[in-house]
């Protein structure tokens, strides 16, 4: 039996602010049970809802050392969907309305997560070949297995992978700051390692001492080591690219199941879409504030606000759109500037256009569910999730040709029928429209090509089947290799 830990910030069902959640929460439970134990261990913060902590049990205690403090660190274990998952309870570095804050102390928080992580395994009593870290949060762990847990015999041997979800967010602060609490020696405060132009950098130092590493597509393994797209550490990634692999993030199955989807206002499959996705439409418009109309293109976007997602190009030619045939309804949280975009044009164009700038699973699902169409433009995408999921409620995403959206979506082609969606290239207001512009024209003028696209799209099979193999036979190399 192969033995694997998760390591990371956030995982559904407990805590979620993006794919990251996703993706911990819904892959160790699709790997081979009979070879492979994987499990997850992750913050027990204090806005987890205690209707999700019902089933936990307390399992043990200790104290991790963080520059000259200990801190009081207390695991807590459960299972979800036949998975183990650990919680580090801390509740002065886990209190707050949210996961994430101030950097500066979210770079403590994560440091001391990752001690907690690392110090808990003789106490739980389960010691992985391998731990999975993933993003910035978990970036010094495989730095701290090689350091400060190496003399320990327990450790020795113990690979690490880390996973770039996205590169954007890199945990970069002072480095006297960082060097403090991590307590490592001035060796590890380099610019081949942890020190990036004078700060300390915690997802460089993953990527310098992890086994392995991984991003979540095929392009944006390639992309990040350009220049672009590699947020200043395109070198790095191209020295350590024969460690490197891009393996495509699949979906729950069961999750986003349109068929048995208890949010939506009526169940669908890819045999009754034609009849029942148009009573999603029409119910999604009465709640949401939309016109009722069946002709209307109906525009979804369910997403993070923030500089990422392209919602600049939006901006850019929302008039536009608005002189359409088009309707447009909006779920997300962010920056304020895009949270006050989305309300101004609600108001601008009200009817026409439906801003809810809050979280809300239940909403989200009535969303892809109910739309016809899903847009996400965005300036870089290390996987992308939702065009996954529109795909699985036959809502066809229009999405510009980066990152996992280019290595998911298949441009439709007319002259040969094939294509699951629409993409674009640059990035470019222009061009965004023209691109949804003929979309609509495809879904106002060819009924019959748009539901095939919709037969293809839901045919597509992005669960994590596929994945979870190419994950596995990472670990087995891994393993096997001395
Ligand atoms: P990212 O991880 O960059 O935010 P992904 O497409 O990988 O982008 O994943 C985003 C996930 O978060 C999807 O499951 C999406 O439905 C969900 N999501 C984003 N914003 C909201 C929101 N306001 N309410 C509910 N779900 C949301
Ligand atoms: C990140 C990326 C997103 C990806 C998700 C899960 O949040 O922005 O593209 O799908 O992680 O890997």
């Amino acid at each position: 039996m192969e033995k694997i830990l998760f390591a990371a910030s956030e995982a559904t069902p407990f805590i979620k602010t993006g794919g990251l959640a996703d993706v911990v929460g819904s892959l160790p439970k699709c790997f081979d049970k009979e070879k492979y134990d994987v499990r997850v261990i992750i913050p027990k913060y204090l806005c987890i809802p205690q209707t999700k902590l019902e089933n936990i049990s307390f399992l043990t205690n200790f104290y991790v050392k963080l520059s000259w403090r200990s801190q009081y660190a207390g695991i807590f274990v459960t299972e979800v969907d036949g998975v183990t998952v650990y919680l580090v309870d801390n509740e002065y570095y886990f209190a707050g309305p949210r996961p994430y804050g101030n950097i500066y102390e979210d770079i403590e928080k994560f440091a001391f997560f990752s001690k907690a992580v690392l110090t808990a395994l003789p106490a739980i009593d389960f010691r992985p070949d391998i731990i999975h870290c993933h993003d910035w949060q978990t970036g010094v762990i495989p730095v701290l297995l090689k350091e400060s847990f190496r003399s320990n015999s327990f450790y020795q041997g113990i690979k690490s992978v880390m996973t770039i979800h996205n590169l954007k967010f890199q945990g970069r602060w002072e480095l006297q700051k960082i060097k403090d609490v991590l307590g490592l020696p001035d060796y590890y405060f380099t610019s081949d390692k942890l020190e990036f132009y004078g700060d300390g950098d915690f997802l460089k130092g993953g990527i310098v001492f992890a086994d392995a590493i991984t991003t979540v597509s095929k392009t944006y393994a390639e992309e990040i080591k350009t220049l672009e797209y590699g947020e200043g550490l395109h070198d790095l990634l191209k020295s350590r690219s024969s460690s490197l692999r891009g393996i495509v993030n699949g979906i729950d199955y069961e999750e986003f199941n349109p068929l048995s989807d208890p949010y939506i206002y009526k169940q669908f499959d890819a045999r009754s879409f034609r009849k029942e996705k148009p009573k999603n439409k029409r119910a999604l418009q009465e709640e949401f504030g939309l016109e009722r109309d069946d002709k209307a293109f109906l525009i979804g976007i369910v997403s993070r606000l923030t500089d990422q997602k392209g919602l600049d190009l939006i901006d850019q030619v929302m008039d536009d759109l608005c002189g359409m045939h088009v309707q447009i309804i909006v779920l997300g949280t962010g920056e304020e500037w895009y949270e006050n975009m989305f309300r101004h044009y609600e108001w601008k164009y009200h009817g026409k256009v439906s801003a809810n700038i809050y979280y809300s699973e239940e909403v989200s699902h009535k969303i892809y569910a109910g739309a016809d169409a899903f847009l996400m433009p965005s300036l870089f995408e290390p996987c992308g999730l939702s065009q996954l999921i529109s795909f699985r409620y036959g809502t066809l995403p229009i999405v510009r040709e980066t990152g996992g959206l280019k290595d998911t979506v298949e441009p439709y082609n007319e002259f040969e029928s094939t294509g699951t969606g629409f993409s674009f290239r640059n990035y470019n207001a222009g061009e965004m429209l023209n691109i949804v512009r003929y979309a609509m024209g495809v879904f106002e003028n060819n009924k019959r090509e748009w539901n095939k696209m919709i037969d293809r799209a839901m045919a597509a099979d992005f669960s994590w089947k596929k994945s979870a193999i190419s994950y596995e036979e990472m670990y087995d190399w891994m393993i096997n290799k001395k």
